[in-house]
């Protein structure tokens, strides 16, 4: 019988099909894997089930001699070492399309959040600082009828952009290629930066993005405009996003994701008011992390019995996990 190794606990039904024809074993902690850890289970499994937590590197891959299939709970995968594993042979599955629509939905809340300044006016509440009401407190942006710059243009950036239509918006966007069927202009990242009065990042994290956003783009945002994170925290210069949120050189972000992750609790961007962080939820419904764990099973599942993945990651048509 082939073994597999689970790295987080899933919900037993979700596990089920693994347990029926595997021999099964779950990090059952409610943190992840050491690394030492998974080293040592990697020596003598067949498939493995991940979150984006574990670093799965070269090194790690080097000691897992049976190791046939990786197959992880997120749409992105930059924490796999995906040409090492495409040089080892061993296909990696991910998690797309059944997660779109709820990231979609948490950026649109973080970006209607933040532009109409709710995080600033709760805390206010719950310090018990509310005083009568005034005609200028918390005068913040509004989102209808501006202009939304998407950065990355694949399934969540598509799925942002329709909601766009609702709140009377025009949307402009960077992509690698164009989208001649979006109602929407591609511009470079500097045009967009320049024009936007937000932006929202849903590009995944790739040598080309890591730190796209910094100094230099921050400074071509409006001085109104808010950043939206929900790709990964290291697109955006954080050092760069501190020094711009105190100098007003944008007027705030509201994060997802952050670099590091998690954030300590004295991180100066916790130190702003112009910032709101949540913590890498934006898959999490329950429905969603549901389907999440279904698909990831399956990908598993599939590779280990030779079949092709429902959702292999595929590096070449990497924009559509944009
Ligand atoms: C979550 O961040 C994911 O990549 O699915
Ligand atoms: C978006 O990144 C998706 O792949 O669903």
């Amino acid at each position: 019988m082939k073994r597999v190794y689970v790295t987080r606990g899933l919900p037993e039904p979700a596990l089920k099909p693994l347990r029926d024809l595997f021999e099964t074993e779950v990090w059952d902690r409610n943190e992840p894997i050491p690394r030492g850890h998974l080293s040592e289970v990697l020596g003598d499994v067949d498939g493995l089930l991940c979150m984006l937590t574990d670093e799965i590197d070269a090194t790690l891959l080097g000691r897992a001699p049976r190791l046939e299939v990786i197959s992880q709970m997120a749409v992105g995968v930059d924490n796999i070492d995906v040409e090492e594993c495409h040089r080892l042979g061993i296909p990696v599955g991910h998690t797309p399309d059944v997660l779109t629509e709820t990231v979609a939905d948490t950026a649109f809340a973080l970006l209607a959040s933040i532009v109409r300044r709710l995080p600033e006016g709760e805390k206010i509440v719950r310090r018990g600082e509310w005083g009568p009401w005034s005609p200028t407190f918390l005068n913040g942006r509004d989102l209808h009828g501006t202009t939304l710059g998407i950065i990355g243009m694949g399934r969540i950036g598509k799925a942002v952009s329709r909601r766009c239509a609702g709140f009377n918006m025009e949307v402009v966007y960077t992509s690698r290629s164009a989208k001649p069927d979006l109602d929407a202009r591609r511009l470079d990242l500097s045009e967009l930066l320049g024009r936007a009065d937000h932006v929202v990042i849903c590009v995944s994290l790739n040598i080309e993005t890591h730190h796209l956003i910094g100094v230099k783009e921050l400074e071509m945002m409006k001085e109104t405009a808010y950043l939206v994170n929900v790709s990964r925290g290291p697109v955006v210069d954080t050092n760069a996003l501190v020094e711009a949120l105190k100098a007003g050189a944008i007027a705030g972000a509201a994060l997802d994701v952050t670099d590091p992750e998690p954030l300590p609790a004295e991180h100066p961007l916790l130190g702003l008011d112009s910032c709101l962080v949540v913590p890498h939820i934006a898959s999490s419904s329950v429905r969603t992390r549901e389907a999440m764990a279904r698909l990831a099973v399956d990908n598993l599942v599939a590779g280990l019995e030779g079949r092709e993945m429902p959702a292999r990651y595929r590096q070449d048509r990497r924009e559509q996990s944009d």
